[in-house]
């Protein structure tokens, strides 16, 4: 099973966390982020690890940092998401505003822009710094686009609505599978290519969710221009279509590239 054969780099991804998070045990930040990231799937910092692997990448310089920044990246989105969202519980667990407080549940974004500096700062490598500047600008350029256009109310085309979940999601994939990669030390077109696959799987991942959510009160779906179901569930299979293309192309076959694929397939499959 999927999960069995990933459980070596989740594990590995939650002692990275840790470690990150144990050098500030005493800030007010640091056990209600604990709290909060555990159950979480950890994707992105796995296909990190995975992307790294593929492109045949050692233990100098460790993707562990990296890997721990993209998932405090997605942790902090999730709980201005909720937040923005107006959204009380998170994965059947209270929300981190509702658990924590409003101010903590804002605040704790400036601390994670703390910690990803300092993460950047010590791989001393810019390519390494602009994917993480790059993800988190675009993401909170997607999340305010999509609060505009639910806050009005304004029906939107299917390429508009594409261009969203790019922004807010598919970014942050798209750095993960990067960092992966340039960390490895892989050659150019690897890692725009490495970038292209995990855009390309979180696009999948996003339109699955959504398909799961549709009908939901207050879904960006709902305001996608003529009844979207269908093209949402046939894109969300496209992209992973594409996404396992491109693997095939990109890198030489190996239990890594192996995995990466089945993320990929669950990308469109899996059922919340
Ligand atoms: C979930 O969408 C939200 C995101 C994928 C991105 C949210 C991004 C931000 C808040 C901006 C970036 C912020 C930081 C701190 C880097 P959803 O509401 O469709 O999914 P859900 O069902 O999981 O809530
Ligand atoms: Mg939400």
């Amino acid at each position: 099973m999927l999960r069995e054969r990933l459980r070596p780099y989740v594990e590995r991804a939650d002692k990275a966390l840790s470690k990150l998070l144990s050098e500030h045990v005493s800030s007010p930040f640091a056990a209600p982020l604990v709290e909060f990231v555990s159950g979480g799937k950890r994707v992105r910092p796995v296909l990190l690890y995975l992307s790294h692997e593929v492109c045949g990448g050692g233990a100098d310089p460790d993707p562990d940092p990296a890997a721990a920044a993209v998932e405090l990246i997605h942790t902090a989105s999730l709980i201005h998401d909720d937040l923005i969202d107006g959204d009380q519980v998170r994965r059947g667990k209270l929300a981190f505003h509702m658990r924590f407080g409003r101010d903590l549940a804002i605040l704790v974004s400036d601390f994670v822009l703390s910690l990803v500096l300092d993460v950047t700062a010590d791989y001393g490598n810019p390519r390494i710094a602009r994917a993480l500047s790059r993800t988190t600008r675009v993401m909170s350029e997607g999340e305010a686009e999509e609060a505009r256009i639910r806050a009005r109310g304004e029906p939107i085309s299917f390429d508009a609505y594409l261009q969203i979940l790019e922004k807010k999601t598919a970014s942050l994939f798209s750095a993960s599978t990067e960092l992966g990669a340039i960390i490895a030390g892989a050659e150019d077109r690897v890692i725009s290519g490495m970038a292209e696959f995990g855009r390309l799987v979180g696009m999948a991942y996003q339109l699955r969710d959504d398909l799961l959510d549709f009908g939901k009160p207050g879904e960006i779906s709902a305001l996608v221009e003529a009844k979207p179901v269908g093209p949402i569930g046939a894109a969300s299979e496209d992209f992973t279509r594409r996404a396992v293309d491109l693997l095939e192309d990109l890198v030489p076959p190996s239990e890594a590239r192996n995995l990466l694929k089945e993320l990929a397939l669950y990308a469109t499959r899996w059922e919340g």
